[in-house]
C-alpha cells in the first residue's frame, strides 16, 4: 500500500530525529577518503557506509539516510541489502538523483543543477528499490555580481520540476537550494549570505507554486544564513541564529513539512550549536539536520578504513548524531560535548 507523502515527509522530521546525507558521488567520497590515505574501492566504500548504518544512533536520532546510486544497490558484508538495514533500525532509504552542477552557459563562475532528463524512469526504479525520499541540490555562489537572476531563476525552476516529478512517483523532495560558505571566493559577510538566500528562498517557493507542488509533502533543506569562510567580517552564534530564522519566516510558508538544514562546510561543533540556537527561537516548522560532512567527519577520521576501528568509527559517530539529536529541539549542550567517549 502506497504511503502518503505528507506522512513520509513527518517522519523524515520527527522529534529529536534528523537525515543522514550518505550520497556523496565516488568522486566527492574519493577526494575524502584520499584526504585520509584510505583507498577508495566498491567494497571500502560499501564497509564505510556499513559502519554508520549499523550504529546505535541510526535506531534514536536518523530519521532518514540519503544514498547514492551505488549504494542504494549495494549488500552488506553477510548479504543484507544496505536498504534493509536503514529500514532494520526504523529509519527511511533516500536516494540523491541530481547528476551534479554544471557550469551555466553564458554565466561565468554559476551553475546549473542538471539531471531532470529521464528522471520519471529513474524515480520509479529508485521507488522499486526502497526510496522514499529523494534529494537535488542546486549551488548558488556569491561574488562579485553574483547571483545573477539568470541562476537563481533556471536552479529555482528545476527544482520545481524534480520537486513535481517526485511527487507524482510518491517520493517526497528535500528540496535544496545552498548559497555556499566555501565558493572560490567566500569573502561575503553574513548580510550578504542573508540577501542570497532571501532570494533564493523566494524563487523557489514562487517556482514550486507554479508546479503545483504540495508544500505539505516536501522538506526544505536551506543553508544558514552565515559568512563567507574568508570573510572579514565572522559572526557569532546568535546572529547566525537570528538570521537564519528571520530569513526562514520572511520567504518559507508554514504548510512545508519541515527544514533540514545542510552543514556546509561548518565545522562539526559550530553545525550543532547554531541548529540548537535556532531551535531556540520557536519556528513553525520541525527543524533539524540533514548533514554530510558535520555527521561523518569525525567517523571517517576514527576509523580511517581499518576494520579494527569500526567500534572507534561507530563511537564517534553516535556522537555527532546524539549531539545534533539534541539540538534539533534546542536542548544541545557544549559541556555535553567534553563527554565524548
Ligand atoms: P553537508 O552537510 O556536508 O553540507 O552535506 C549535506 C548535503 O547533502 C549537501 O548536498
Amino acid at each position: 500500500m502506497a504511503e502518503r507523502i505528507e506522512d513520509i515527509a513527518q517522519a523524515l522530521v520527527a522529534k529529536g530525529k534528523g537525515i543522514l546525507a550518505a550520497d556523496e558521488s565516488s568522486g566527492t567520497i574519493t577526494k575524502r577518503f584520499d584526504a585520509l590515505g584510505i583507498k577508495s574501492s566498491e567494497d571500502s566504500r560499501r564497509d564505510y557506509r556499513e559502519m554508520l548504518f549499523r550504529s546505535d544512533a541510526m535506531k534514536t536520532a536518523v530519521s532518514g539516510v540519503i544514498l547514492y546510486d551505488e549504494t542504494i544497490r549495494q549488500k552488506a558484508k553477510d548479504g543484507t541489502l544496505l536498504v534493509d538495514l536503514i529500514k532494520g533500525a526504523g529509519a527511511v532509504p533516500g536516494i540523491k538523483v541530481d547528476t551534479g552542477a554544471k557550469d551555466l552557459a553564458l554565466s561565468p563562475g554559476e551553475k546549473i543543477t542538471e539531471g531532470l532528463d529521464g528522471l520519471r524512469e529513474r524515480l520509479s526504479d529508485y521507488y522499486a528499490l526502497g526510496a522514499r525520499f529523494a534529494k537535488w541540490r542546486a549551488v548558488i555562489d556569491v561574488g562579485p555580481a553574483m547571483p545573477t537572476w539568470n541562476c537563481i531563476h533556471a536552479n529555482a525552476q528545476a527544482l520545481a520540476r524534480y520537486a513535481a516529478l517526485c511527487q507524482e512517483a510518491g517520493i517526497v523532495p528535500i528540496v535544496e537550494p545552498e548559497v555556499l560558505m566555501d565558493g572560490p571566493v567566500a569573502a561575503h559577510d553574513i548580510d550578504v549570505c542573508y540577501g542570497a538566500t532571501e532570494w533564493i528562498l523566494k524563487t523557489v517557493f514562487q517556482e514550486l507554486y507554479v508546479a503545483h507542488v504540495v508544500l505539505e509533502g516536501i522538506i526544505l533543506k536551506p543553508n544558514m544564513v552565515v559568512p563567507g569562510k574568508k570573510s572579514a567580517k565572522q559572526a557569532s552564534p546568535a546572529e547566525v541564529a537570528a538570521m537564519t530564522a528571520r530569513v526562514l519566516k520572511q520567504c518559507v510558508p508554514a504548510s512545508v513539512a519541515g527544514i533540514a538544514f545542510l552543514s556546509g562546510g561548518q565545522s562539526n561543533e559550530a553545525a550543532t550549536e547554531h541548529l540548537s540556537l535556532i531551535n531556540q527561537v520557536g519556528l513553525p516548522w520541525p527543524v533539524t539536520f540533514s548533514y554530510g560532512r558535520a555527521l561523518q567527519a569525525a567517523a571517517l577520521d576514527a576509523w580511517g578504513g581499518k576494520p579494527e576501528n569500526v567500534a572507534a568509527g561507530q563511537r564517534a559517530f553516535n556522537h555527532r548524531a546524539e549531539m545534533n539529536s539534541l539540538a534539533a529541539t534546542g536542548a544541545w549542550k557544549a559541556e555535553l560535548e567534553k563527554k565524548a567517549a
